[in-house]
């Protein structure tokens, strides 16, 4: 039987459909590439289309016999669904009601759910733990939490499993450099500082130096593109083998400021990357820190990246070897 992963030509998607293969699991993928790229997609059986798109929907369902969905398909900028709020919950909510809708219909029980740690809102407390409460700041987490509250209820209606993952902020590239993270445009941290290392950009852009940090700039818990994918895998068998529904938390445990992350990628790459200190980004709450104890003891995760540095060393590799990304279709 089959994985069906939705947004499996995106950036930790595509990560994931790598790592899935790897343990010799069938994948395919459906993505409809408003995001995502087609050269990401590594695994031949590919569906280009819309998961809000029913007819498409039941022909991958008739054509494929799918055990389990991973669901990454969705709009991710936290800024954007502050401008475009029903664009979120369009592409995100509406979307996932009508895969929770096939799938209940098609008889597929299992799901995994790329959720966020944007789903806590502005913490009270660091490290978050699961059960710490979640007041969204952003359309962006509200969609998140909304489709985890769909799949709590439909549990208890139609018997479906779901595994929720919120991730801390993703980074890193497979380590062989063949897939990668390439947003147009790019907002986050690390690729834009490496754009700033090649030569793309002239500076990095330091969003406020008055935040309660040490250094006065905001810090983040930055976690491995394949060790996120693994904790996907190892949901999947979570489900399988106990066939009960949790939200997990996946981050390093530590945190590290925008100036660290500057300082880390110029020994990284050998470039001064210059850095200008600017206004503070709207909705940034000044530290966000994961405790992943629950996935640990539960799904067996381990990080085979905690070192900043190897994060960024593979982000780099990628960036070096493709410099504006996947080739533009
Ligand atoms: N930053 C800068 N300059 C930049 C870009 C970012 O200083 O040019 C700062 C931001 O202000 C923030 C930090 O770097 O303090 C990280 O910013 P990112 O945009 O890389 O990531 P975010 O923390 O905003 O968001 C990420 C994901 C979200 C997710 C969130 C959860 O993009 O989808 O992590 O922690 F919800």
């Amino acid at each position: 039987m089959a994985i069906l992963v939705t947004g499996g030509a995106g950036y930790i998607g595509s990560h994931t459909v790598v790592e899935l293969l790897a343990h010799g699991e069938q994948v395919v993928v459906i993505d409809n590439l408003q995001k995502g790229h087609a050269q990401a997609v590594q695994t031949p059986v590919f569906y280009k289309g819309d998961i809000r798109d029913r007819e498409l929907l039941d022909q991958v369902f008739r054509e494929n016999k799918i055990e389990a969905v991973v669901h990454f398909a969705a709009d991710s900028l936290v800024g954007e669904s502050v401008q475009e709020p029903l664009k979120y919950y369009d592409n995100n909510v509406i979307a996932a009601h009508t895969l929770l809708t096939k799938m209940i219909e098609h008889n597929v029980k299992k799901i995994v759910f790329s959720s966020t740690a944007a789903t806590y809102g502005e913490p009270e407390k660091v490290p978050i733990v699961e059960t710490d409460a979640t007041n969204p700041t952003s359309p962006y987490g509200e969609t998140k939490l909304a489709i985890e509250k769909m799949l709590k209820w439909c549990d208890r209606a139609y018997g479906l499993k779901s595994i929720a993952l919120r991730y801390f902020n993703v980074a890193g590239a497979h380590p062989d450099a063949r897939i990668g993270e390439d947003h147009t445009p790019e907002s986050h941290l690390i690729p834009i500082i490496l754009q700033v290392a090649l030569g793309q950009r002239e500076a990095i852009s330091v969003f406020g130096e008055d935040y309660p940090t040490e250094d006065g700039t905001c810090i983040r818990d930055y976690i491995h593109v394949m060790d996120l994918a693994n904790a996907h895998w190892l949901a999947l068998n979570r489900l399988r083998e106990k066939g009960e529904s949790g939200i997990y938390n996946l981050g390093n445990g530590t945190g590290f400021s925008v100036k660290q992350v500057i300082e880390t990628a110029r020994s990284v790459t050998g470039h001064p990357i210059p850095a200008i200190i600017a206004q503070r980004r709207a909705g940034d709450p000044a530290v966000l820190i994961a405790s992943y104890e629950k996935a640990q003891a539960e799904l067996g995760w381990k990080q085979r990246y905690n070192s900043l540095h190897e994060i960024i060393e593979t982000a780099w590799n990628w960036h070096k070897s493709h410099p504006h990304g996947y080739p533009r279709d």
